[in-house]
């Protein structure tokens, strides 16, 4: 394997922690460069090179790419669903030039890849609900997906005309226990493990019946790394892949975390969050990323909830 050094912009978050352990299981702590506006993780402490860095500030980034002489950066800096829909002109500003700034270092530095991720917040009330495929009718109806869904083509638009070698997923809600969720529609299958396992209570801002997309976290750094080892050649897609691991509503967990704490209780009270949860697909086709780079993901239901619930409080 090539000399890789690698660049993690956004390390601090959900996905930032976790992929940049398993980043330095493969290319070794002093290789991966974790970066934030926020603090270190204290998962990372200690575990290899931190510095504090501003996406949207593309001189000091710039100097940094250089400085380390990094060949690989993963973008994961951005504004989610909810939080974007609060304050519109600034996801729309984050979300678009800070993958700008990317880009542009990535296509003058030549950098060797680039990871962006994207979301199936690019889907709308328009694209089909069930196994929503990879090419669709695509109206996004969240300034998050509308965001998500320009990025696309402008990894798409790198790739053609300069040859940028950018790869992206659209995640489903990625359900995890190391770090927290950043402000999504999907967060409550998050919440609900600790208020399970906190106050035996949970007041959920979807309606019982609200299907969506979801995955557990060590599917979705699988997937990432995967894509991202995949032969260039292979790639037919690159805008975003569609992948699919789990697809379930809040009644369903709700009952899949009875099984292990029976007197738990779930109250349902639906906020701005549902507009946005009822405007996505209930599941996902991910035929292509299968077919060109053997995605398959390992967590359904019932072995997450059960990891989730070991993870947290040891309960088996
Ligand atoms: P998160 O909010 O948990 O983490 C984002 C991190 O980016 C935070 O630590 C934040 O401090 C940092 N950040 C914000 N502004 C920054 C800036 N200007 N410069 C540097 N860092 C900055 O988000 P996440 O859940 O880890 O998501 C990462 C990526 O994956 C995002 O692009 C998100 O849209 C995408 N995604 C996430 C999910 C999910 O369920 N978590 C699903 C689909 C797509
Ligand atoms: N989990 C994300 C959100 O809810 C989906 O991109 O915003």
């Amino acid at each position: 394997m090539a000399k890789e050094k690698i660049l993690v912009i956004g390390a601090s978050g959900q996905i930032g922690v976790e992929l940049t352990q398993a980043l330095r299981e493969i290319y070794g702590n002093s290789n991966v460069v974790a970066s934030d506006l926020r603090e270190e993780n204290e998962l990372l402490r200690g575990t290899g090179p931190y510095v504090s860095l501003d996406v949207m500030n593309k001189e000091m980034l710039h100097v940094q790419v250089i400085r380390q002489n990094i060949t690989q950066i993963y973008l994961l800096a951005a504004i989610l669903s909810a939080t974007g829909e609060k304050n519109p002109g600034l996801a729309w500003h984050l979300n678009m030039q800070g993958l700008l700034n990317v880009l542009d270092i990535a296509r003058e530095e030549k950098l060797q890849k680039v990871y962006w991720p994207s979301s199936i917040a690019v889907f709308g009330p328009t694209s089909p609900k069930l196994n929503c495929p990879q090419q669709t009718i695509i109206e996004p109806i969240t300034v998050y997906g509308i965001s998500k869904y320009a990025g696309e083509f402008w990894c798409n638009y790198f790739h053609r005309r300069f040859a940028v070698d950018v790869r992206s997923i659209r995640y489903p809600g990625l359900i995890s226990y190391k770090s927290s969720p950043g402000g999504g529609t999907t967060d409550y299958a998050v919440e609900i493990f600790y208020e399970a396992l906190e106050s035996k209570k949970y007041k959920c801002f979807l309606k019982a019946d609200t299907y969506l997309p979801m995955m557990y976290m060590p599917d979705a750094i699988r997937a990432t790394i995967e894509l991202m080892e995949a032969p260039a050649d292979k790639l037919t897609i690159r805008t975003s892949y569609n992948v699919s691991a789990i697809s379930f509503s809040p009644s369903e967990i709700s009952n899949e975390i009875k099984k292990h704490i029976p007197d738990f209780e779930v109250q349902y009270s639906p906020d701005y969050r549902q507009t946005i949860a009822e405007s996505w697909p209930q599941s996902i086709d991910d035929s292509i990323a299968r077919t060109d780079w053997g995605w398959k993901p390992e967590f359904d239901l019932e072995k997450m909830t059960r990891d989730m619930l070991r993870n947290l409080d040891g309960i088996s």
